[in-house]
């Protein structure tokens, strides 16, 4: 029987070994793919009772590409849930509202899903050293699957640009932490020069295998919706690995007969940060990089995005686009989810959102659509930015006459 995955080049298709550490086309240096292939998948399914696991990433571990006999490091990740959003729906006058919370994974973002299988493949190639540049997340959910599969980890991160709860997570699991003079792009440069040379294993989202785990988001989205799939999906882009992971998902779900039809994807951008959104605007066929990104969402503070060709073809392969929100249309969402749902995601895990927002008072979509928007991160990471725009707690002296004066009663 033919593999059940292949590991190729997404411009000119080159087989590569699996069974080395690679990131990029030893012909054309473009990225790589994991291809399933479809026979063989539906084959391992049907030997299993798949469906009665518990909804996880390893649930649907015949569709990944990794841990067939190996162990598995895992913390349970995935499994989170997609909430429906009752509230901001008929604010919004739309039918149907749900946020894929992602901030609920162990680590608390999506990160787990791809580091679980990341760094089961890292031991699966007797690596000892895994690396990655990051924004604040990667490196947190990095050092903890690190720690638990007993890797050395080393993270490179921009200098005062990482939110204070990301930094403390990736101290505490036992990483090296590195702070770079610089941006997440320079710094994602210097770890993959570093890889081949000082023999670490790379686990940004170049890393084919990080994107296998992610894309699991999807075909829970779709189990948690009975075999459907959404009208449309707003999910924010940095690097673009995550969208990608999710079309991948979706796609793969679908050709296996698991959902019924694909959703329209609307990719999110800070405006300060925005490469895609901007290739999009002007129908540029390649990537105009932004120097000097910004936005108060740091997550996704990237000028550079390695997985941009990835993500343009996922999201113009659903027929959706790439667009911008401003810092404070993000930070307007975070406030209406935690406010209105009891959702707390960090300004990133918002910026879906407003993105839809946007797009229903331009009368982009229609209300009557149904609508996943993915939130990828928990708010505890950033309590800078919360307190910031918060109202500041009140001071009484310790009597219940104080409080009475102060709530207005008599
Ligand atoms: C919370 C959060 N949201 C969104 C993203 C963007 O994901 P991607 O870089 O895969 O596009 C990141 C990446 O670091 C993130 O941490
Ligand atoms: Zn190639």
């Amino acid at each position: 029987m033919a593999a059940s995955f292949e590991m190729r080049c997404i411009e000119c298709g080159k087989a590569h070994d699996m069974t080395r550490p690679a990131y990029a086309c030893t012909d054309c240096g473009n990225l790589l793919e994991i291809a399933l292939n479809r026979n063989a998948a539906l084959d391992r399914l049907s030997k299993v009772d798949w469906k009665r696991r518990p909804i996880s990433v390893w649930r649907y571990k015949e569709l990944i590409p990794v841990g067939g006999k190996a162990e598995l490091f895992s913390l349970n990740e995935g499994g989170t849930p997609l909430l429906e959003c009752h509230n901001l729906a008929d604010e919004l006058g739309m039918k149907s509202l749900r946020v894929k919370f992602d901030g609920m994974n162990p680590t608390g973002s999506f990160k787990d899903r791809g580091m679980t299988v990341g760094i089961t493949k890292a031991k699966e190639l007797g690596m000892k050293t895994v690396a990655c540049a990051s924004t604040g997340n990667t490196s947190a959910s990095l050092a903890a699957y690190a720690g638990l599969a007993g890797l050395k980890c080393v993270v490179l991160i921009p200098e005062g640009k990482v939110a204070l709860g990301k930094l403390a997570q990736a101290m505490m699991h036992g990483a090296t932490v590195v702070t770079v003079k610089g941006n997440f792009d320079q710094a994602l440069d210097i770890v993959m020069k570093a890889s081949g040379k000082l023999g670490m294993y790379v686990l940004n989202s170049v890393n084919p295998f990080r994107l296998e785990g992610q894309k699991t988001a999807a075909f829970e989205i779709s189990d948690q919706m009975n075999g459907a799939s959404p009208d449309y999906l707003y999910i924010p882009v940095g690097n673009g690995g995550n969208s990608a992971a999710y079309w991948k998902g979706f796609a793969e779900y679908e050709s296996l007969g698991l959902t019924k039809g694909l959703p329209i994807f609307r990719g999110i951008q800070a405006e300060g940060s925005a490469p895609i959104a901007h290739m999009f605007e002007s129908n540029a066929r390649e990537l105009s990089p932004v120097q000097k990104p910004e936005t108060v969402a740091t997550a996704i503070r990237i000028g550079n995005p390695a997985n941009w060709k990835k993500t343009v073809r996922a999201v113009k392969e659903s027929g959706g686009s790439v667009s911008t929100v401003t810092d404070g249309q993000i930070l307007e969402a975070q406030k209406n989810l935690a406010k209105k749902e009891g959702i707390f995601a960090e300004p990133a895990g918002a910026a879906a959102l407003a993105g839809l927002i946007k797009d229903i008072e331009a009368g982009e979509i229609d209300r009557t659509s149904s609508v996943v928007c993915v939130s990828t991160g928990h708010g505890l990471k950033d309590p800078d930015v919360a307190i910031s725009q918060s109202a500041k707690p009140r001071t009484i002296e310790a009597s219940l006459d104080a409080l009475q004066k102060l709530l207005g009663g008599d």
